[in-house]
């Protein structure tokens, strides 16, 4: 079975086809456009303008994926080689995620292709799938976005239910914001994760907020502000002279709360994997941290997609779609997109 998939949430223009065959999964095309160049000029995503790059980019975007699965036109392809078309239906930017909606329903309509519905959120922890290693439930997930930070106990592939999330900015979101005050640019996880590899991580005493609270919550505005109290006390040169410093010292007090907070989780609900997801999981420190101190208690290594898997794609829409198969439909008046669409607090069936 041949899905294709189709992101548009946020940032990123994406489509990609995945190919799922005796319980084995394979990466067909991948195509991303990013608008990071775009945002850059802002520093942050202004919805109106990444919902108008959405709507430039989503038909180039697809023909160049569907273009490299056939032997005919990305239309003869579509038509011949295409099973189901899973789609990003939230959470998101409204007008972003409306692109990829419509579009998905029209090609759905067009093609007769059925239409899979797709959390962002469970398909970032469910990308894992297309690294075709053993994956036993239940299982542990820790996603880090650049909009949700949240714990995920999973019994199975779709019965699942957040245990933990963050109360107010997510780890990604506090990254960016850092990086605006220290002027480094957008997105802020990339570029502070660099620099750090220069800088000193016990420079600053920065706090690891909530890490000893007996719940699995997370908070980070805290820690932002903490930054902006330093900055504060420096004048230009002094800014510059511990730039490095402060997002190593930042960086391990983010990578620090995290993965406490996941060994500990860990422990109490004895999962039989751990995966870690989303944009600051391309974060070296803390997938480093994430395995050793999962095997410092015992536990085997964590599932760790690649860096290109973890930043939003649509192989992870595409993967999920595949899994999420008995979901389709092809009554694509019903479909609607969700920008509050978050997964359970509650244990249940979702899909
Ligand atoms: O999952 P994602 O691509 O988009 C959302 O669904 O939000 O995550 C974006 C977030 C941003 O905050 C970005 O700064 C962060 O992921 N990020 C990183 C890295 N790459 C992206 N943070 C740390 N290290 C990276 N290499
Ligand atoms: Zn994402």
């Amino acid at each position: 079975m041949n899905i294709l998939g189709i992101e548009s949430s946020c940032d990123e223009t994406a489509a990609a086809v995945v190919s799922y065959k005796n319980k084995k999964f394979k990466e067909v095309t991948s195509v991303v456009h990013t608008q990071i160049p775009i945002h850059q000029k802002t520093q942050g995503v202004v919805p109106e303008v990444a919902a108008r790059s959405h709507v430039e980019h989503i038909i180039p975007v697809l023909e160049s994926a569907l273009k490299k699965v056939g032997r005919g036109s990305s239309r003869v392809n579509l038509a011949t080689q295409i099973d189901a078309i899973a789609v990003t239906g939230g959470p998101g930017l409204m007008t972003s995620l409306l692109v990829g909606m419509e579009t998905a329903k029209t090609l759905g309509t067009v093609f007769n292709k059925p239409i899979i519905r797709v959390n962002h959120l469970h398909a970032h922890l469910l990308v894992a799938h297309i690294l075709n290693k053993p994956i036993k439930y239940p299982a542990l997930g820790l996603l880090v976005s650049g909009g949700h930070t949240e714990l995920v106990w999973f019994e199975s592939k779709t019965r699942l239910k957040t245990i933990g999330a963050t109360r107010d900015d997510a780890a990604g979101e506090a990254l960016d914001k850092a990086a605006k005050m220290l002027g480094l640019g957008y997105p802020g996880g990339p570029i502070i994760s660099k620099r750090a590899l220069n800088g000193d991580p016990e420079a600053f005493n920065f706090p690891r907020p909530m890490l000893n609270d007996p719940g699995f919550d997370f908070s980070f505005s805290g820690l932002k502000t903490a930054v902006l109290y330093t900055l504060d006390k420096m004048n230009k040169p002094e800014r510059a002279r511990y730039t490095s410093d402060i997002c190593a010292s930042f960086l391990r007090a983010v990578d620090e709360t995290l993965v406490g907070k996941t060994v500990r989780a860990a422990q109490k609900l004895q999962p039989k994997t751990v995966f870690l997801a989303g944009g600051v999981a391309g974060n070296p420190s803390l997938r480093n941290m994430l395995k050793k101190e999962l095997q410092a208690a015992g536990f085997p290594p964590p599932l760790i997609p690649p860096r290109e898997y973890c930043t939003d794609n649509a192989i992870m829409i595409a993967t999920a779609g595949a899994l999420l198969y008995k979901a389709r439909t092809k009554k694509f008046h019903t479909l609607e997109a969700d920008p509050n669409w978050e997964l359970p607090r509650r244990l249940k069936n979702f899909a």
